[in-house]
């Protein structure tokens, strides 16, 4: 005997999708809904087709074997399609993406976009525009690829206060930072080698200057806290500056270095703020989070009820970022048949502000190149000393002496932004300090 659920199946249209993008995520994704169909319907009790797909060249596209009698190029033809019910952004552009997902939700189409930089940019506007309309729009490849990291925040840990974020979000710098780490190449041996690999973009710019993985921070965060936060109010540095001594010094020292995007909230008392930054971190060797290794991500978040908890995976690919892709898909099927009051972003007013980066506080790991003589390390500490800036350990690697210089090592007791920053410049200004002071955070995670 036919279940129930069966026969509706059968007596139902299926849901139209209309694909914007048909590159690297796009054909995962079509090919996906090809191959999962049948797996989909049992799962979901409803039927997907992909009813248009959007390309810039539809005869190249036809020749590539894609059903020509479903491409088009114009966007425009998803959104007014009254049979496409859910719009895949995969375009990955600016202007033409944002407007695609805005009018595809005033004309109360569910969205679904993989497009980091966008929503980090625009994510307010699109969450008005969807409260709006109460469309939704999901955002799963958004972060951490194949990682269900939006839906673990957005839904498992929603009973949290969310203590903190600490996370590996771009797996092209991981890759590049792994390789420097244990084979101690130069940045741009390690950056060769993940372009030879695939790993990085001819352009590795967004990858290497921090802003990838600070879009995904600020998604993050947002969603964590419940309003959207500006770009220009987080602090982001890049790893390309990292020399091969940072590594030496820092494994010395029991660290790893990683990128890793910061995002913490000391209280949910009303108005609480926050701090999002995304930096170049030493990581005890000892913690997980030291041994997320090549293009791999990895996510801890601490939740004030749960406790820690870490999401780990591959960060990107045609594959993962599909998986997570056409999770959002069956969402939002799912959001057609029994609308819902969480459209993706709850904004709410629990949490006030970002915290400025001068009252930022951090551990740092401080090397600087000194005259090899004696007296300097007086001369140091008196600064530190004067501002209130705690050493907790020094060490001066004799053997990476060079001429007359040699480096200077230390670990510094927590100590604001605006601290070291006074500390830097009067340090950097000293005679027997031959060159601009180095310095990178240290995360303890407690
Ligand atoms: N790649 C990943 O692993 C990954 C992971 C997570 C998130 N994402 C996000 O997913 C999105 C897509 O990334 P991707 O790697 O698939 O990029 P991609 O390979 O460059 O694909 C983008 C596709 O969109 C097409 N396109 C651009 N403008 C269009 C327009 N006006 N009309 C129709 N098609 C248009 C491009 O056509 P042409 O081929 O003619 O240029 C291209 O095929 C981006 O937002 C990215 O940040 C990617």
């Amino acid at each position: 005997m036919q279940q129930p659920h069966t026969q509706q199946i059968q007596t139902q249209q299926p849901i139209g999708i209309g694909l914007a993008g048909l590159g690297n995520v796009g054909a995962g994704v079509f090919k996906h809904l090809q191959s999962k169909r049948t797996l989909l319907r049992e799962r979901l009790g409803l039927d997907l087709e992909v009813r248009k797909v959007a390309v810039r060249d539809r005869v190249r596209r036809a020749a590539e074997g894609f059903p020509e009698a479903i491409l088009t190029e114009r966007w425009q033809d998803l959104v007014e399609d009254p049979e496409v019910r859910i719009v895949v952004e995969v375009m990955g552009r600016k202007e033409e993406s944002l407007a695609l997902i805005l009018e595809s939700i005033a004309r109360k189409k569910i969205v679904v976009t993989a497009n980091k930089a966008l929503l980090a940019e625009y994510g307010r506007e699109i969450f008005e525009a969807a409260t709006l309309h109460g469309v939704p729009v999901f955002y799963e490849a958004a972060v951490g690829g194949g990682i269900p990291i939006i839906k673990a925040l957005r839904e498992a840990l929603v009973g949290n206060h969310i203590v903190s974020i600490h996370g590996i979000i771009n797996g092209t710098s991981n890759y590049i930072l792994t390789r420097m780490q244990e084979a101690g190449l130069s940045f741009p041996q390690a950056l060769e080698e993940a372009q030879a690999l695939g790993y990085a973009e001819p352009d590795p710019a967004a990858d290497v200057n921090g802003w990838d993985a600070a879009h995904k921070a600020i998604i993050l965060a947002s969603l964590a806290y419940g309003f959207w936060i500006p770009a220009d109010k987080i602090y982001v540095e890049g790893i390309e500056s990292l020399t091969a001594s940072d590594f030496r010094f820092a494994r010395e020292l029991g660290y790893g270095i990683k990128l890793l995007g910061i995002i913490k909230a000391a209280s949910d008392t009303q108005g609480a703020a926050i701090e999002v930054r995304v930096h170049p971190t030493l990581v005890p060797e000892k913690h997980v989070l030291a041994s997320v290794n090549g293009v791999f991500n990895a996510v801890a978040v601490k939740g004030n009820v749960v406790g820690d908890t870490l999401f780990y995976g591959r960060g990107a690919g045609q594959d993962p970022t599909s998986s997570a892709i056409l999770s959002d898909i069956a969402e939002a099927a799912e959001a057609l048949q029994y609308p819902r009051r969480n459209l993706g972003f709850m904004p709410h007013g629990l949490y006030g502000s970002c915290k400025p980066l001068d009252e930022i506080l951090s551990e740092y790991f401080l090397q600087l190149c000194v005259e090899d003589r004696p007296g300097v390390i007086a001369q140091v500490a008196g600064i530190l000393g004067e501002l209130n800036v705690g050493i907790s350990s020094i060490f001066q690697p004799e053997a990476e002496a060079e001429g007359a210089t040699v480096p200077l090592v230390m670990m510094i007791h927590t100590a604001s932004h605006a601290q070291m920053r006074m500390a830097l410049d009067r340090i950097g200004a000293l005679e027997c300090v031959r060159k601009t002071p180095r310095m990178i955070r240290v995360e303890h995670f407690s």
